[in-house]
């Protein structure tokens, strides 16, 4: 990590960040989306690759219809600069596309090129993976600068994440921090931080309405989904530029992200514990 880190300043080249989760439907994609774009509209440039080779769908999340693939690229079928493809708020998405066909013709390997290219283009590439463990998602964990793992706080996806850290481990890869997604008021964040045992740089609440509209950094800029990405995004681009660890910034949560306004009295006596602990 060091020696990245030194040959990134040298060189200007951008930040690579992989965010990968063991589970399926934790929220990826979603923070992929939503991290690219707060830190677009911060004013760096960032790229955000659809390496979910499998089951792509990052330009369906934001509607877009796209010229290339990232899946004919690693087919040898496209250059890196044909599927460039526009993204709201001046975010540059790289998607993939959902055949079967091209998931068979699609290399993963030659996945490390095409980074290479991108990180000397644009300040941030976001890589979004799959989940499982498969060849197509341990390539993307290799070529990181940090791994951001996401989960949702059920006991499987927190165990499928702790597999995706092994992976990550046996190749070296940098773990930087976690992401708990659709968190509530009930979640007991505490233990599912333990068991993880990386540091928690964010804590989002669940919000279907916000995440119906994607980016919703630029579409529900309000709504408390909206802040946590905020929040998050200020911390990666403190790692990303400014060189600080996890373990140094703050993870930042409201109360008011928790409450919700549909829950009535019966309910209080949950208040003691879940996510209320961190507060008291
Ligand atoms: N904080 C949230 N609150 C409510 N819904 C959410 C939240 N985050 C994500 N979702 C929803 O959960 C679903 C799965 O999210 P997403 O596609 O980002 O997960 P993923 O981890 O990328 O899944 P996959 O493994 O299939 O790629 C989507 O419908 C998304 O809108
Ligand atoms: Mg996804």
């Amino acid at each position: 990590m060091i020696a990245n880190l030194g040959l990134r300043y040298l060189t200007m080249a951008g930040y690579v960040c992989t965010i990968a989760g063991g589970k399926g439907g934790v929220g990826k994609t979603t923070t992929a989306v939503n991290v690219g774009a707060a830190l677009q509209e911060a004013g760096h440039d960032v790229v955000v690759v659809d390496a979910d080779l499998g089951m792509a769908n990052l330009g369906s999340m934001l509607g877009i219809e796209h010229r290339a693939s990232l899946h004919e690229i690693l087919a040898g079928d496209a250059a890196v600069s044909d599927a460039l493809t526009d993204a709201p708020g001046g975010l540059t998405i790289i998607p993939g596309e959902q055949s079967l066909e091209a998931f068979a013709d699609a290399d993963p390997a030659k996945l490390r090129k095409v980074i290479k290219t991108l990180r000397n283009a644009y300040d941030v590439v976001l890589i979004d993976t799959g989940a499982g463990l498969s060849h197509e998602v341990a390539v993307p964990l290799g070529l990181a600068d940090g791994i951001l793992l996401v989960t949702t706080p059920d006991d499987v996806a927190v165990g499928d994440t702790v597999k995706t850290a092994q992976l990550a481990d046996r190749i070296d890869g940098d773990v930087v921090g976690v992401v708990v997604n659709r968190v509530t008021r009930h979640t007991d964040i505490a233990e599912i931080s333990e068991r993880l045992g990386f540091e928690l740089l964010a804590v989002i609440p669940d919000d279907q309405e916000a995440t119906a509209v994607e980016p919703l950094v630029l579409n529900a800029p309000d709504s408390r989904a909206a802040s946590a990405f905020d929040q998050l995004s200020e911390s990666m681009a403190a790692m990303f530029f400014r060189g600080e660890r996890a373990a140094d910034l703050e993870t930042v949560l409201e109360e008011t992200w928790f409450v919700d306004e549909t829950d009535d009295d019966e309910e209080e006596e949950d208040e003691s514990g879940g996510v209320f602990g961190l507060f008291s």
